[in-house]
C-alpha cells in the first residue's frame, strides 16, 4: 500500500486532498506558522482556516515562506456568522483574501447556518463564477438547512464540513450527503481532545494490533468512510503522525468495532440551536 495523500473528486469536477491540517484554536503567530510549515514539510497540501480563527494572515505567510507555489496548496477559509447579506459577504471574502495575501481561494465555506445564509450563498456563487473562489461549500449544515439552501442555490455545495468522530458519527447526514454528491468533511476528527476517543479501549486495542497510534486508527476510519479529515495539532511529531495513515487499512470487522462506538455525543454547538446561532451573530469573526 502506498503512502500518498489521495485526492477526492468534488461534484464540480475539481479535486480536494483528503487530508488537511486544521488550525482552529491556534491563535498565536508562531504556533500557526510552525504548524503550517511542519504540515507542508510532511507532505500536507491542504490547510483549513476560517475568518473566525483569527490566523489567516499567518497561514498565508507560512505558505509563502514554505517556498511552495500558491497553486500547490489547497486552502479553505470560512465566512463568519455575523457576515450576512450580499455586499457584506463579498467584503468579508475580500478581507479573508487580503489577510491570506492571496488573489483567489481554493474553497470558501459558510461557517454555520446562521440566519441569512441564502443571500451569502448568492454572493459566493458570483465569486465562484468569477473565478475568485474555486469551490464553495458549507459547514455545520443539517439536512433541513441544506434542503432550504438548495431551494434558491444555482451552485451545489461541494462539501459539508461537520463535527464527526467515533462518538459522534453523523451516519444519517453522511448518507444524505452521499445521495447529494456532497462530500462529508470531518471537523474535530479526533474528538477535539475533549472526549476520550483517543483512550477508548477499542481504539487502543486496534492501535496495538496495527502498531500505530490511536489517532492514526481514528483518522484511518474516517478516510475509509470517504470523509475528508482536517486534524489539528501544533506538535511536529503529531502532525507527521497524522499524515501517515495511508499505508495500512482497517478490515470490515475493525470498521464495525469503531462504528459501534457511536454515542451521539457532540463536543461543539448544535447547528439546530437557533439561540446559539443568533447569539453567534453578535460578535465579529474578523479579528
Ligand atoms: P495538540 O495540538 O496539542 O497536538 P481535533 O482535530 O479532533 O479537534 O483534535 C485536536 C486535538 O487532538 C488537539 O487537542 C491536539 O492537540 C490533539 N491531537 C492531534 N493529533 C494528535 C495525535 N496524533 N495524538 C494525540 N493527540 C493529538
Amino acid at each position: 500500500m502506498h503512502n500518498d495523500i489521495p485526492s477526492l473528486p468534488l461534484n464540480n469536477g475539481n479535486q480536494i486532498p483528503q487530508l488537511g491540517l486544521g488550525v482552529f484554536q491556534v491563535d498565536d503567530a508562531t504556533d500557526t506558522k510552525n504548524a503550517v510549515k511542519w504540515a507542508l514539510k510532511a507532505g500536507y497540501r491542504h490547510i483549513d482556516t476560517a475568518a473566525y480563527y483569527g490566523n489567516e494572515q499567518w497561514v498565508g505567510e507560512a505558505i509563502r515562506e514554505s517556498g511552495l507555489k500558491r497553486e500547490d496548496v489547497f486552502v479553505t477559509s470560512k465566512l463568519w456568522n455575523s457576515d450576512r447579506g450580499y455586499d457584506q459577504t463579498k467584503a468579508a471574502f475580500q478581507a479573508t483574501l487580503d489577510k491570506l495575501g492571496f488573489d483567489y481561494l481554493d474553497m470558501y465555506l459558510i461557517h454555520w447556518p446562521a440566519p441569512g445564509y441564502a443571500e451569502s450563498w448568492r454572493a459566493m456563487e458570483d465569486l465562484y463564477k468569477a473565478g475568485k473562489i474555486k469551490n464553495i461549500g458549507v459547514s455545520n449544515f443539517q439536512q433541513s438547512q441544506l434542503e432550504t439552501l438548495m431551494k434558491t442555490a444555482t451552485v451545489k455545495p461541494v462539501v459539508d464540513q461537520i463535527e464527526t468522530h467515533p462518538y459522534f458519527q453523523q451516519n444519517d447526514l453522511h448518507a444524505y450527503l452521499e445521495t447529494q454528491g456532497i462530500l462529508h468533511e470531518a471537523w474535530s476528527p479526533l474528538g477535539g481532545g475533549k472526549n476520550n476517543a483517543l483512550t477508548d479501549p477499542i481504539i487502543t486495542e486496534l492501535a496495538a494490533a496495527h502498531d500505530v497510534s490511536a489517532a492514526q486508527i481514528i483518522l484511518r476510519w474516517h478516510v475509509q468512510r470517504e470523509e475528508i479529515v482536517i486534524p489539528k495539532s501544533v506538535h511536529e511529531a503529531r502532525i507527521a503522525q497524522n499524515r501517515d495513515i495511508f499505508a495500512f487499512g482497517l478490515d470490515e470487522d475493525e470498521m464495525h468495532q469503531i462504528a459501534d462506538l457511536d454515542a451521539g455525543k457532540r463536543v461543539g454547538p448544535n447547528p439546530d440551536d437557533e439561540a446559539w446561532l443568533k447569539q453567534s451573530q453578535s460578535y465579529s469573526g474578523r479579528k
